[in-house]
C-alpha cells in the first residue's frame, strides 16, 4: 500500500494514522538517520521522505523560492516520514525543507532539499520543451555512486530511473542509509524511481524496501509514471524467486499489458514508452542464464515488443551492455560496484563496458531521445538515439 499523507496549500495538516510507524519496523534491526529523498514526483504532487533514528513529527515547508511559505505537517512520532504534498504545479521548481521534532519539541532533523521540478505536462513535452533523466543500478549500497555527483549535477537532469540492486540487504536500514548518503548531493534534488529487486526480496518479502520507497500505485511493486511524453514503466521482475511467484506474474503481467495497451491506442498516448525492470532480458553474463532469459525472451519481452517499448533499462549483471533486438535498445547499468563475468556473448549484444562504472544520461526532446553511458568522469562511452 502506498502510505501517503495528502497535503494541501493550507498551513497544516496531519497525517492519517495507518501511514507511519510508531517503533522501527519489523524488518529493520537498526535506526538510521538519512534523506530527505523524492518519491512519486508528478505534474502536480511530490512526496518528501526521510528517516530519523527517533520517532520524531514530521514538517515539509516548502515552495517556488528559497523562502518557502507553505507547510505540510504529520503530527505523528514516527522514525519513517514521507510527506506527500500536492497542488503544485508542473514544470516547476520547489524548494523545501524537512523537519523532526521529538516529542520534547526538540529538532533532531533538519535538512533543506531541491530544488526540485514538477514533472513537466504532455503539452510542454509535446512542444519541445526538453528534459533529462539518468538511469543507474546496481549500486548494492556502495557510495562509488558518489563519483558520480559531478556528472549528476552537469547532466541537467530532473529525476533518477534505479534499476536495482540498490542495497545488499532490503530489511537493512543501514544498507539504504549508505544508498542515501552516497547520493546525497542529488537525492534531495532528483526524485527517484525504483524498481524491486532480488536484494530486496531475499530477506522479509521486501518488507524495507516498501518501507522505504513510496512509489505511485496501483501497487509500490511495480507501477507506471509519466514526465511530459514519456511514460514510464516499473516493472518486478522477480516473480519467480520465491513460493508466490504465481500469485505475482498472474497480477502484474495483465496490469502490465493493459497499461501498454492504453498508452498505444491512440488515445492521449505519451510519445515514448520506456520500461525498466532489475533482472537482465539480454545480458552476456551469468544472471541472465536462468529465470531471466527464459522468463523475458517468453513472456516479457513479446509485450514489451508488441506495443513498441522504445527503451528497455536493467541491470544485475555488474558491467554495462547495450543489446539490441528488433530495434529496441536494452541497456543494462552498472553504477555501483563492478563484477564482469562474461559467459556468452549474448547475440543482440552491441556495446561491452565491463572496465567502468557508468550511468546512463537520457535527454528527452520532442521526437527525439537521446541516451549516453558516461563515466565518472563525464566520458561518454557508448550513446545512441531513439525517434519517434
Ligand atoms: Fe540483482
Ligand atoms: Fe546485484
Amino acid at each position: 500500500m502506498k502510505r501517503a499523507v495528502a497535503a494541501s496549500l493550507a498551513l497544516a495538516l496531519v497525517a492519517a494514522g495507518a501511514c507511519f510507524h510508531k517503533t522501527k519496523p519489523p524488518g529493520f534491526t537498526t535506526q538510521e538517520t538519512f534523506g530527505p529523498y523524492l518519491q512519486s514526483v508528478s505534474g502536480t504532487g511530490a512526496t518528501v521522505c526521510w528517516r530519523t533514528s527517533v520517532a520524531s513529527d514530521s514538517l515539509v515547508e516548502y515552495g517556488t523560492t528559497p523562502q518557502l511559505g507553505q507547510r505540510a505537517l504529520s503530527g505523528q512520532a514516527s522514525e519513517k516520514h514521507e510527506i506527500a504534498l500536492s497542488g503544485l504545479v508542473p514544470g516547476t521548481a520547489y524548494f523545501y525543507r524537512a523537519t523532526s521534532r521529538d516529542a520534547n519539541g526538540q529538532i533532531v532533523f533538519q535538512k533543506s532539499g531541491g530544488p526540485f521540478s514538477t514533472a513537466i505536462s504532455r503539452a510542454d513535452g509535446l512542444a519541445g520543451k526538453k528534459f533529462t533523466f539518468l538511469a543507474m543500478g546496481e549500486n548494492h549500497n556502495h557510495s562509488l555512486v558518489s563519483n558520480f555527483s559531478s556528472v549528476v549535477a552537469a547532466s541537467g537532469a530532473s529525476f533518477v530511473v534505479d534499476a536495482a540492486d540498490q542495497v545488499d540487504a532490503g530489511s537493512d536500514l543501514g544498507d539504504w542509509r549508505t544508498y542515501f548518503d552516497a547520493g546525497k548531493s542529488f537525492y534531495h534534488a532528483l526524485p527517484l524511481y525504483m524498481c524491486f529487486s532480488n536484494h530486496n526480496y531475499s530477506d522479509d518479502a521486501g518488507w524495507g524496501y516498501f518501507d522505504i520507497v513510496a512509489n505511485p500505485g496501483p501497487t509500490e511493486q511495480w507501477y507506471t509514471f509519466e514526465w511530459g511524453h514519456v511514460q514510464f514503466f516499473a516493472i518486478d521482475s522477480t516473480y519467480n524467486k520465491g513460493g508466490n511467484e504465481q500469485k505475482i506474474r498472474d497480477e502484474e503481467l495483465p496490469w502490465l499489458e493493459r497499461e501498454l495497451a492504453r498508452a498505444t491506442d491512440g488515445v492521449d498516448d505519451p510519445v515514448f514508452t520506456v520500461a525498466f525492470y532489475h533482472h537482465p532480458t539480454m545480458s552476456s553474463g551469468p544472471r541472465s542464464r536462468w529465470m531471466d532469459r527464459v522468463w523475458g525472451e517468453n513472456v516479457l519481452l513479446p509485450i514489451l515488443e508488441k506495443y513498441g517499448v522504445d527503451l528497455v533499462l536493467y541491470a544485475h549483471d555488474k558491467f554495462y551492455e547495450r543489446s539490441v533486438r528488433n530495434g529496441v535498445p536494452y541497456i543494462q547499468i552498472a553504477t555501483g560496484k563492478l563484477a564482469p563475468t562474461i559467459e556468452n556473448k549474448n547475440p543482440y549484444s552491441v556495446k561491452l563496458i565491463t572496465t567502468q562504472r557508468t550511468i546512463l544520461v537520457v535527454d528527452v526532446e520532442g521526437r527525439k531521445m537521446a541516451y549516453r553511458a558516461v563515466n565518472e568522469q563525464g566520458t561518454v562511452l557508448d550513446s545512441g538515439e531513439v525517434r519517434r
